[in-house]
């Protein structure tokens, strides 16, 4: 498939830089700062996406020296990056740390004092992106602190504060209200930037230019052509080591709460006028307060939890959940979840939304299938229905990013058989180019004070609020686990929800 793609990447490389900052990662040495936050980082600042005297400043424990610091990050580098020795030892000098307990007045005065210097030293405006990479319980205790150190606000529009705050924003509609307001007591909700990182995938980011870049999709989206929509995001990892958040978390509020309706939203919103984060993200909250509340006792035809029990992938014999570390024996945790959701408004009304996300399902495979209405009359004699499968959309999220039209055409040959085949656009072909993490887009995205993105508080709020009653219901009743294996596509009834309406999962 030919391209323009490098023009249009100099189109918008000139606003692509963050102006000059520094970024403060609470929970310097922690595993998600390793492996994403600083590479990411490292990423932006090797294709000259940040500018020439950023700095990036660890903070929290073991209380180190600047020079251990430094050494954890290049070895962070190295291990996650593949970045050579010569170049993590060039971004290391970049990098600070203020070591103390997230609760110690001392932390905020020394960061505060650092942060200043740092300025002073290099001439540049004491812009902050405050990254908050710790567990949630401290985060509004962090946010907090900062307020009350004066160090979340600045005077006059040439400066700025900005917080990212990690997933899981909150357990439940209760404890995400509440985190709003402890953080905007010292933040504005501006300033606030709730990071999901599903956003910042690429596919996912072109759900925007597929529907409103191009005038042919967006005619046929909606319940006059479009039979239903299946978002799944299947792993093929188990919880690996961790099973102790796992265990409170489960599957609805890791992955479906957050990810899985927040690519929903971007597949059943209406266009938004504008590009920009108000514009975008008034239509997600939109579509988000359209979507069919449950009623009581009807949760379990719309909600299917799973347990993964052992099994095997690629010939690998695996345990099942309840043998992982961390993992009670008799668990009640769901490491899978379907879901049909109906979107109440003039667009979709009656075209279900089945949403799956599961661990030790057979292999890693997030994607959105649109599937077409069937064509009103079969003309070619001696087919039917069953002959000729429907049209299908599917926007590949990972692995191998893609966006294919599936569509019958005629077998070569004297009669009319038919047949179905793809139309696919590869990014790694089309483009050319290595496909940026999810992370090294957001933050940089933040950098340059774009929350389209991003979660707002609304957002947030009506995501819980419409998975409350099943969490509530879950909570209280014990699930037959385990239901599947380890390798398989889910527990049977995950199969039954669409069976029941005449329907199959993709795969
Ligand atoms: C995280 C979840 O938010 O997303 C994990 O906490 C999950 O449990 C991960 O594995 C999936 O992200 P990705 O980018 O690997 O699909």
């Amino acid at each position: 498939m030919s391209t323009h793609a490098s023009d249009a990447l100099r189109r918008v490389s000139s606003d692509a830089k963050a102006g000059t900052c520094s970024i403060i990662v609470f929970g310097g040495s922690g595993d998600l700062t390793k492996r994403k936050i600083i590479p990411a980082l490292f990423n932006s600042y090797q294709e000259e996406l940040l500018p020439e005297n950023f700095t990036v400043v660890g903070c929290g424990k073991p209380n180190i020296s600047r020079a251990e610091y430094q050494k954890v990050v290049a070895d962070a580098l190295i291990e996650f990056a593949k970045a050579t020795e010569a170049e993590a030892k060039k971004f290391i000098d970049h990098v600070f740390f203020v070591g103390g307990g997230f609760e110690e007045d001392r932390l905020y005065t020394e960061l505060d004092a650092l942060l200043k210097k740092n300025c002073a030293d290099r001439g540049c405006k004491d812009n902050r992106l405050y990254y908050l990479s710790t567990p949630p319980s401290v985060f509004a205790m962090i946010a907090q602190n900062l307020g009350k150190h004066g160090m979340s606000q600045v005077k006059g529009n040439d400066m700025w504060r900005r917080i990212i705050i990690e997933k899981p924003f909150g357990r439940d509609l209760e404890s995400a209200r509440a985190l709003n307001s402890e953080i905007a007591k010292a933040f504005e909700e501006w300033q606030v930037y709730r990071i999901d990182h599903y956003l910042g995938k690429e596919t996912v980011q072109n759900i925007m230019a597929l529907r409103f870049a191009n005038g042919i999709f967006e005619p046929l989206w909606n319940r006059n052509y479009i039979d239903h929509v299946q978002i799944t995001a299947a792993e093929s990892l188990g919880v690996e080591d961790r099973g102790g958040y796992y265990e409170e978390a489960g599957a609805l509020r890791d992955m479906i709460q957050n990810h899985v309706m927040q690519v929903m939203a971007l597949v059943a919103m209406e266009p938004p006028t504008t590009f920009d984060a108000n514009a975008v993200r008034d239509e997600r909250v939109k579509v988000m307060r359209a979507i069919r509340p449950l009623k009581v006792g009807e949760e379990d035809s719309y909600f299917i939890r799973g347990q993964y029990d052992a099994g095997e992938i690629g010939g690998k014999k695996l345990p099942g959940y309840r043998t992982e570390p961390k993992v009670s024996a008799e668990s009640n945790t769901e490491t899978f979840v379907a879901a049909k959701f109906f979107v109440d408004n003039w667009r979709w009304a009656g075209v279900p939304f089945y949403l799956r996300t599961g661990k030790r399902l057979p292999r890693r495979d997030s994607e959105i299938a649109i599937f077409f209405k069937r064509v009103p009359h079969l003309m070619f004699k001696g087919t039917s229905d069953e002959d000729v499968a429907p049209n299908v959309l599917i926007l590949q999220i990972q692995p191998d990013e893609s966006i294919t039209i599936n569509f019958e055409a005629k077998v070569p040959g004297p009669t009319m058989n038919l047949k179905p085949v793809d139309m696919k656009f590869s990014y790694a072909e089309a483009f050319n180019v290595g496909i940026a993490e999810a992370y090294q887009r957001l933050i940089l995205d933040c950098l340059r004070g774009d929350a389209t993105l991003f979660m707002r508080k609304d957002m947030v709020e009506i995501a819980w609020w419409l998975v409350m009653p099943v969490i509530d219901l879950w909570k209280n009743t014990k699930a037959k686990f385990p239901n599947y294996a380890a390798g398989s596509w889910g527990p049977k009834e995950a199969h039954d929800l669409l069976e029941k309406d005449g329907r199959k999962w993709r795969t």
